[in-house]
């Protein structure tokens, strides 16, 4: 073997900053490797595109075929996205016997088990890094510099499009519409946002990290998600006035046989770190029986930070091709833990309800959170409106059970003191 293969499928943001690397780093990477890295192909929809990156028109193709089955092709980087045909032709790249390294993190959070086994049976790599995160290093300290701990518990935020939506909901006083409109301008969010704003992109990267966290088969479909749409303006000024910011966080935690794994907007105190993570930035927080609380921090998106992921794992299989290591993952994912049900966590909450502006209201209300075991910690009365005879409540509990916490809302709705109950946010530390 004189040099190492290597086949992109997509040449958009991410693939096209990898390619870059690939031609504009060739010596570099050479030393590092002990062997040239050559790009054979890149799959494209469109060959005739016109593209910022210059290649070789003979490297650019419109057949996946040409890149999974071609005998010049060692490492398959998938950079096309979406879940198919991008699960085919990682199926098909590692049946032909290439090693595949993907930034994908819906195909990994649905079908990563899946593929590892197939990638451990033939014998071949599968890595992911650029998956959560971006350049962020997250998976390689899971798989390997966290390996001895037990981990107690995640709190992430992996979204940078709803982070930055939040802080300028929290700092400018923006509403949700306009702050994502600003995301959208800026090149943040997408023009369909709603895999970001919905939760389900933190969706895929908690269960991946969680898997690795837990060594467990964590699905997507495991985990419950809230997204950010119902945040108002006000709610981070309240917020504010006891002690706390929002986030939307993606939380994992052990609880003996089962974890606890949630996506949604949470009240943290604003002296935490993560509080403080503001704009696109992404932030990890993880708590490590023998390392204890660590953080890992930076973009979370981005064509140089994902192709630094990319880059770093085709620098560690192309490694162990040269020398003839083994590729094969080092996580086994064979604890058998269960997903706790949202309505069985324990956790306190913020409310905010509209209503009839009268003595004997908050009785009303007291009792029934009362006899659903929910107890009050603090009561804010704010924005009376005398003409329409309303004013607004802020309610803080105790921790109580989201069951009863629900159900006591559901009464709370039926009181004819009660207009309207606004919001609900439950509420970390
Ligand atoms: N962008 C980021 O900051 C970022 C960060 C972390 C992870 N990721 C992940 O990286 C992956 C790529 O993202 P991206 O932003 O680079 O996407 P992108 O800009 O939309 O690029 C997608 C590329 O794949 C090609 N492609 C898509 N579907 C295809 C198909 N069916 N057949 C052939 N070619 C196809 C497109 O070809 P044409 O060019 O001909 O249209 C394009 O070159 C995604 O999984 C994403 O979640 C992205």
């Amino acid at each position: 073997m004189n040099n190492i293969g290597i086949g992109l499928l997509g040449l958009g943001v991410v693939g096209s900053a990898a390619a870059e690397v690939l031609l504009s780093k060739v010596d570099k990477l050479a030393e590092q490797v002990g062997i040239p890295l050559i790009l054979q192909k890149v799959l494209v929809r469109d060959v005739n595109k016109q593209r910022t990156i210059k290649l070789e028109p003979h490297l650019l193709t419109e057949h996946a075929g040409e890149v999974v089955a071609n005998p010049e092709v060692d490492i398959v980087i998938e950079v096309m996205g979406g879940e198919h045909p991008a699960l085919e032709y990682m199926k098909q790249a590692i049946a032909n016997g290439k090693h595949v390294i993907t930034a994908n993190k819906e195909v990994i959070a649905k079908y990563g088990y899946e593929l590892l086994s197939l990638a451990q049976k033939r014998n071949v790599g599968l890595r992911y890094e650029a998956s959560v995160g971006s350049g962020i290093p997250l998976i390689s300290p899971f798989q390997q510099d966290l390996a001895a701990n037990d981990i107690s518990t995640i709190y992430a935020i992996l979204n940078g499009t709803t982070n930055y939506i939040l802080t300028q909901m929290s700092q400018e006083g923006l509403d949700f519409t306009s702050a994502l409109k600003q995301a959208q301008e800026l090149g943040y969010a997408e023009a369909n946002p709603a895999n970001d704003i919905e939760g389900t992109d933190a969706v895929y990267k908690l269960a991946i990290l969680s898997s690795l966290a837990f060594h467990t088969v964590v699905s997507p479909k495991d985990i419950y998600c809230e997204g950010i749409s119902r945040l108002q303006a006000k709610d981070f000024r309240y917020a504010r006035e006891f002690g706390y910011a929002i986030k939307l966080l993606a939380i994992a935690k052990r609880d003996r046989g089962a974890i606890e794994l949630r996506v949604h907007p949470v009240f943290i105190p604003e002296d935490s770190q993560l509080a403080k993570v503001n704009g696109v930035y992404n932030a990890i927080q993880v708590e490590g029986s023998l390392a204890g609380r660590l953080i890992f921090y930076g973009q979370g998106a981005g064509a140089l930070p994902t192709s630094s992921a990319i880059m770093a794992d085709v620098l560690i299989i192309a490694r162990n091709i040269h020398y003839g290591r083994s590729n094969i993952p080092q996580v086994e994912l064979n604890q058998k833990l269960t997903a706790k049900p949202i309505s069985d966590i324990e956790i306190r909450y913020y409310f905010r309800l509209t209503v009839i502006d009268r003595p004997g209201t908050l009785a009303k209300i007291s009792k029934v959170l009362g006899d659903n075991s929910v107890s009050i910690s603090s009561v804010i009365q704010k924005e009376s409106d005398l003409k329409s005879q309303t004013a607004v409540l802020v309610i803080m509990t105790h921790t109580a059970e989201e069951k009863s916490v629900q159900k006591a809302l559901e009464e709370i709705k039926g009181l004819t003191v009660v207009k309207e109950v606004s919001n609900f946010i439950r509420v970390e530390g």
